[in-house]
């Protein structure tokens, strides 16, 4: 029965290739929960196409309408709730999430970070790690905090950068194993099959 099911509310900020892979997952039953709202604070994101081709309520939030942070998150909050979501996926949201929905939705708000946290954090994870020099990159998916890129870790995936590796092929290879384990991730999280014991995730 559909409504018996999780519902997601995910935060984009751009093209949205994580949030197309959740949608599928969740469509062909991999994932049992289904995308309630699609929330972004970019106007022009992608990502707000792709759920409308899906039927999914997409939702534009402008950072600038709302005097300070604490509003603005507020106002997610607000929607998150409207549409009665029971988890949060940051999939490519470009802002730091604010301790309002944080507060809301408590263990319940997940991030992908594509690099090996708790190296490469930021926004150029991937071209960080591939300047660096380092022989390992990869992809962490961890529960938020108020923190940019440090919540608990649920599961990380690790590839060889080879010396005549492109950055392009490189950055292929993040984005694809982001569109593997995200899903995977959200699945153990509705699957209740996450427990955190401090900074460590149990998979139960
Ligand atoms: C992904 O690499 C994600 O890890 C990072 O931003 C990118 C978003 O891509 N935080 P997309 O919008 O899902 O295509």
């Amino acid at each position: 029965m559909a409504d018996s099911k999780a519902r997601l509310g995910v935060l984009v900020s751009g093209s949205g290739t994580n949030l197309q892979a959740i949608i599928e997952r969740c469509e062909d039953g991999y994932i049992d929960a289904y995308i309630a709202v699609v929330i972004s604070n970019k106007k022009e994101a992608y990502a707000l196409e792709r759920a409308k081709k899906h039927n999914i309520a997409a939702v534009y939030i402008d950072r600038k309408s709302y005097q300070s942070s604490i509003e603005f998150n507020r106002k997610i909050k607000e929607v998150l709730l409207e549409y009665q979501v029971d988890y949060v996926i940051m999939a490519g949201y470009m802002q730091l999430l604010g301790l309002e929905v944080l507060k809301a939705f408590p263990n319940k708000v997940l991030n992908i970070h594509p690099a090996l946290l708790p190296s490469f954090p930021g926004e150029h994870g991937i071209e960080d790690t591939f300047n660096y020099g380092v022989k390992i990159g990869g992809v962490t998916v961890h529960f938020a905090d108020e923190e940019y890129d440090n919540g608990p870790i649920i599961l990380q995936e690790s590839i060889e950068i080879k010396d005549d590796m492109t950055m392009e092929q490189f950055e292929q290879e993040i984005h694809d194993i982001e569109h593997k384990i995200y899903p995977k991730a959200i699945k153990m999280l509705v699957d209740n099959r996450l427990k955190i014991e401090g900074r460590k995730v149990k998979i139960i």
